[in-house]
């Protein structure tokens, strides 16, 4: 094959847009934990789009399977191992990305205040095993901004050699 299925092409982009806004929301605009008490409600969106972003990870896996098998890129064999390590890679850290941010918040009862409105007070700090949590979260979202960095790139870099645009194949 030389495109991807319409179907699996509508959800890379899906998912590109979806966590670009995450990573970048997150990263500029949303606040970090309240030591304690505080006000959580600029969580909500983000744990709501972090979990929709983990659970379309699983779906496009799956998607994944059934995709035929893609004509090999025109790059030498070492390139075409790194560039299949990328996606994996891509896949594995958006995973722990959300298994991580899960955690942090389940650490804290951040989605009960946040998300389902119960009693403020559940909130049990930022301290502890939730700092930690936290710091896990935050480094797996560098590492997966990096990872999205070398990917652009890495197309980007594939129609400077070539001059071909490997991004007909990503296209419907
Ligand atoms: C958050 C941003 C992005 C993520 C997480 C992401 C993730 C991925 C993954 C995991 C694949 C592998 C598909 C497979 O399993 O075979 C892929 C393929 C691809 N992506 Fe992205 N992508 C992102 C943004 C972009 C952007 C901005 C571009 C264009 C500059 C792009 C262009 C492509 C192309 C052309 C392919 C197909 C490569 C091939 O034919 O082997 N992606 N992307
Ligand atoms: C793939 C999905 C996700 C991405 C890309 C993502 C990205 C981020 C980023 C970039 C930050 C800021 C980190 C920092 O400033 O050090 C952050 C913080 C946070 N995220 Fe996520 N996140 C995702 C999923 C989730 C999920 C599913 C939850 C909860 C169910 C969650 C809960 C949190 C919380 C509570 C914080 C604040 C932590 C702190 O104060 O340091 N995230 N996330």
């Amino acid at each position: 094959m030389t495109h991807y299925t319409k179907s699996f092409v509508a959800m890379h982009w899906v998912h590109a847009v979806l966590l670009t806004f995450i990573l970048l929301g997150a990263s500029l605009v949303m606040p970090d934990l309240p030591e304690q008490g505080g006000d959580l409600a600029p969580f909500k969106i983000h744990i709501i789009l972090g979990i929709l972003a983990t659970v379309l990870t699983l779906v496009r896996l799956l998607m994944l399977r059934s995709q035929p098998e893609m004509e090999p890129l025109k790059v030498n064999s070492l390139r075409q191992k790194a560039i299949a390590w990328n996606h994996r890679l891509l896949y594995l850290f958006i995973l722990i990305a959300g298994i991580s941010g899960f955690a942090t918040a389940n650490s804290a009862n951040v989605g009960e205040v946040a998300v389902l409105g119960k009693d403020p007070t559940l909130y049990t700090g930022a301290g502890g095993a939730t700092e930690l949590l936290a710091d896990i979260h935050g480094a797996s979202t560098t590492i997966l901004m990096l990872l999205i960095a070398m990917h652009i790139a890495g197309v980007l870099s594939y129609r400077i050699k070539t001059g071909e645009c490997i991004l007909k194949r990503m296209w419907f």
